[in-house]
């Protein structure tokens, strides 16, 4: 959601501006435009649709700069026209701005300005800013006009700015929109994500709250919104460029699902420890598991898949570890009113760690005393920076919009929190005990084997590409999963229409619609359950309907009941979600594929919301 991009260094910077935002297409927008400070003060380009229409301008009609910005937009305020995208400038075109986030007293500060004399091109929240600086800076230098210009602003922001009188800067700040900051070798970058900085640094300064930047080729100033000096180094992010590269995949997409059994070792290495029969967290975790009181309530909150991963970790949280548990939407949890105590832990699930309702929660959570521990991919985000403790996936960065191996990296983290809460809680006998931790050691291989399925579900895909109504139906621990395998569907293919259900809740309503050849994706794999799903998939075959059956290798049974069998390795019923993943996750993407889809950037979708 909207891309940010600063630079100063070295020419070329137009092309490098350009390289780093397209490493941010993943994010979503519907336009996007770049703003250069060279001699003949500041020139701005903006196209609406892909990234490619601004090059293709650039490359007709050329210009060079010292420094820069650039912008990917994801509308809010006002369309996608050309007007709308950022970058936006002040009256007299002496300086541009790119903003993430929205201003919410945008509309006062208008008025003011606009009283002032101010005159507003564009319908967005964020040209606000822009006129703001101007306005300041007609008697402060620019560094603290900037200052006096965010401390008006209500709401979220990240932005950049570039002003004609200042060449040799430009200026970052943010405050709930993510932001950081690149340091090379005699350049800098700002930008919104790691990724578009990888291919040319790997230090990283991770922007705090109300921090203001000031970047010159020499590096990084930091300081608070009132001008004090901030001393922070760089850190040094541990992935490469390549893992933020399709490597001969022909989408994120794919190459994401095909990671997951790496993503989730990497989840379990350094924690698991199958073989003495121990899970170890790092010291603070470690701290604040072991304070949590014997009657300690558990909020798990999340947004989109993440929340499906929730959904199972209530399950199994419940079930082995014996601990209350409640799952709420992030967007509902902030506006239902929770009742928390200080016997309460929140846990906020997400990819990203920046997603705007989420990070609200946390902070709902905290104002009323809670704890909050966050399952995190983004090291540095704001959620795990604001959490008292954390536990990474380290699942490698995540570029397609639909999310796959963060998902199952969430269930993996999920499965060590649960079995050591069990343990500590005395919940499960030793022996089970073991056996979980032993069978958890085995999953990465389990989701190997259950990638094999591929030419089997790109058969399969074939069947359906028509197919305008999917039902996906499970029960429960795989009611997440059908869940989640109706939203991949949805996500990416958006002319199909999908659903998740419990398969108990089919004949209160989702059965009605069924008829012949109708498709329904099971999740019937082998569980206390399993006769019951059986019972639905046989009242769907007497209405006709295709059943699509995700079953565990060796169910001979269920062939009789299925259209299409997808045999997954047979586990625990607790980890039959994480084997199912990938065959949800393939089928979604050769439907998608053969339907022409936008696979890794789905329209109107974006990965990170960081707006509410
Ligand atoms: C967006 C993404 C989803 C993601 C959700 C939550 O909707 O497209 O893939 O599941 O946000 O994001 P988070 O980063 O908090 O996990």
């Amino acid at each position: 959601m909207c891309g940010i991009v600063g630079y100063i260094g070295k020419p070329p910077v137009v092309q490098t501006l350009l390289d780093c935002l397209g490493r941010l297409e993943y994010r979503g927008y519907d336009s996007a435009g770049i703003a250069v400070v060279n001699g003949r003060g500041i020139q701005v380009r903006k196209r609406v649709g892909k990234i490619k229409e601004l090059v293709a301008s650039i490359q007709q009609h050329p210009f060079e700069g010292t420094s820069g910005i650039a912008h990917s937009r994801w509308a809010t305020h006002g369309l996608p026209t050309e007007a709308n995208a950022h970058p936006h400038t002040d009256c007299r075109g002496s300086l541009a701005i790119v903003h993430n986030g929205i201003i919410e007293n945008y509309a006062a500060l208008k008025a003011r300005l606009q009283a002032n004399g101010h005159r507003f091109r564009s319908k967005t929240d964020t040209e606000v800013i822009a006129h703001l600086v101007e306005d300041y800076a007609k008697r402060l230098p620019v560094a603290q006009a900037f200052r006096r210009a965010l401390k008006e602003l209500r709401g979220s922001y990240a932005v950049c700015l570039i002003a004609k009188q200042d060449p040799q800067r430009i200026y970052g700040a943010r405050a709930g929109s993510p932001l950081i900051v690149g340091v090379g070798d005699g350049e800098a970058f700002l930008a919104s994500d790691v990724p578009a900085v990888l291919a040319k640094t790997r230090r990283v300064i991770y922007l705090n709250e109300g921090e203001v930047v000031e970047l010159s080729s020499d590096g990084a100033r930091l300081t608070t919104l009132s001008g004090a000096v901030i001393h922070r180094k760089p850190s040094t992010v541990s992935w490469d460029i390549a893992s933020a590269r399709k490597e001969g995949y022909d989408h994120f997409m794919l190459k994401e699902i095909f990671e997951q059994p790496s993503a989730v070792e990497q989840t379990l290495v350094n924690r698991l420890d199958a073989a003495r029969g121990r899970i170890a967290f790092d010291r603070r975790t470690r701290a604040f598991l072991e304070k949590l009181k014997p009657n300690e309530q558990f909020v798990l909150i999340a947004c989109g898949t993440a929340y499906h991963a929730g959904l199972v970790g209530e399950y199994m949280l419940e079930e082995l570890a014996r601990v209350p548990v409640d799952v709420d939407l992030a967007s509902e949890f902030r506006y239902r009113g929770p009742m928390l105590t200080r016997d309460t832990t929140v846990i906020a699930i997400t990819q990203s760690g920046e997603t705007a309702d989420t990070l609200a929660g946390v902070r709902l959570a905290k104002e009323q005393g809670a704890k909050v521990l966050s399952i995190c991919n983004v090291m540095g985000a704001s959620i795990p920076r604001e959490s008292d403790a954390v536990m990474y996936t380290h699942a490698g960065p995540e570029i397609a919009v639909a999310s796959t191996k963060a998902y199952t990296s969430q269930l993996s983290a999920l499965y060590l929190l649960t079995l050591y809460l069990a343990k500590a809680r005395g919940a499960l006998s030793a022996v089970r005990w073991r056996s979980l931790v032993r069978q958890l050691s085995h999953i990465p291989s389990l989701v190997e084997r259950s990638l094999r399925a591929e030419p089997l579900i790109k058969e399969i895909a074939k069947s359906y590409a028509g197919a305008r109504d999917f039902y996906y139906l499970g029960r429960r621990y795989n009611y997440p999963s059908a869940l989640e395998g109706a939203l991949k569907l949805k996500e990416i293919c958006p002319s199909i229409h999908a659903e998740g259900y419990a398969a108990g809740e089919m004949k209160h309503g989702p059965i009605s619609l069924i008829r012949r050849g109708w498709p329904v994706v099971f999740l019937a794999t082998d569980s206390p359950v399993y006769e019951k799903v059986v019972s639905n998939i046989e009242e769907v075959r007497a209405r006709k309907g295709d059943c699509i059956v995700i079953a565990s290798e060796g169910d001979q049974r269920i062939r009789r009941y299925a259209t299409h069998l997808i045999p997954v390795p047979k586990t625990e019923e607790l980890f039959s979600p994480i084997v199912a993943a990938a065959p949800l996750q393939l089928l979604a993407y050769h439907i998608a594929k053969l339907n022409r889809c936008d696979i890794d950037q789905p329209p109107n979708l974006a990965k990170s919301v960081t707006v509410e």
